[in-house]
């Protein structure tokens, strides 16, 4: 089952999401919300963003495939420490932890696949699409040590990229069955990246600012998906700041503008 809940604005195969006319989903637990741009309830693969009011609880799961998260505000806790806003927050295949918020957050997300919890009588109010109960696989594993605290504005920007474009790196999925990239872009006023054309899917979530894509305006609090083979150019009028997933490497002349 497939659902698109946030009628995405359609053009030459991009859809744009628009996250503050999006409802927020209550997934049945005080405090935990979902917003998905897209989300499929079987899989578990979900694109959107993920809301904890101040002391909400995930309860303790384990990821059955990649979480690949930017804090947007707030902060969550679990044992690795504090990801505050402008954090990224890396869940491999496999990793299992409880987290909690003690002042609220607001995360944008894109997951592979959904989560398992404990087996109990009681009704599963999850916070990640997709959830079911299981036993966990390994749940005494040494934890991945991607999954720390880091602050996007720590990673080295690439090099290469034209004037007034700011990639770095925010991983690289490494050890999973995804060979993706997730990245950050910054766009300074007038900036452009230069054509490209995808091979795989590309999804971007506008932080703040406002981006030029392919004729199209998309601006804070929006996600632009694009499809495999979508010719394709980024600017910004005034500048920007992108959090991008890219699926594969694009075709252009200079550096892979998300990480490749
Ligand atoms: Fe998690």
């Amino acid at each position: 089952m497939s659902e698109e809940l946030s009628s995405p604005v359609q053009f030459e195969g991009l859809e744009i999401h628009d996250m503050a006319s999006t409802d927020w989903v209550a997934v049945g637990k005080p405090g935990l919300f979902y917003k998905p741009a897209r989300v499929d309830l079987d899989s578990g693969k979900f694109l959107g963003l993920f809301r904890f009011d101040a002391f909400a609880e995930s309860g303790l799961h384990q990821h059955v495939d990649v979480g690949a998260s930017y804090i947007l505000s707030g902060s969550v806790t679990d044992y690795s420490g504090n990801f505050t806003q402008g954090c990224i927050g890396i869940n491999p295949p496999g990793d299992t932890h409880d987290a909690l918020s003690y002042d609220g957050a607001l995360i944008t997300s894109r997951l592979e696949g959904s989560s398992i919890y404990p087996p109990k009588a009681e009704e599963l109010n999850a916070i990640h699409p997709g959830a079911y109960r299981h036993g966990f696989q390994n749940a005494g594993a040494m934890r991945d040590p991607i999954v720390v605290p880091y602050h996007y504005s720590g990673i080295e920007p690439s090099k290469g990229h034209p004037e007034g474009v700011t990639m770095r790196l925010l991983y690289d999925y490494a050890g999973t069955d995804h060979d993706f990239r997730m990245s950050s872009l910054h766009l300074d006023p007038g900036a452009r990246t230069g054509p490209f054309t995808t091979q795989a899917g590309l999804d971007i979530f506008v932080v703040a600012g406002d981006l030029e894509i392919a004729g199209q305006s998309v601006k804070a609090n929006q996600f632009v998906s694009a499809p495999s083979s979508a010719e394709l150019e980024i600017s910004s009028h005034f500048g920007c700041h992108l959090i991008c997933w890219s699926e594969a490497p694009v075709i252009s002349e200079g550096p892979d503008p998300f990480g490749f």
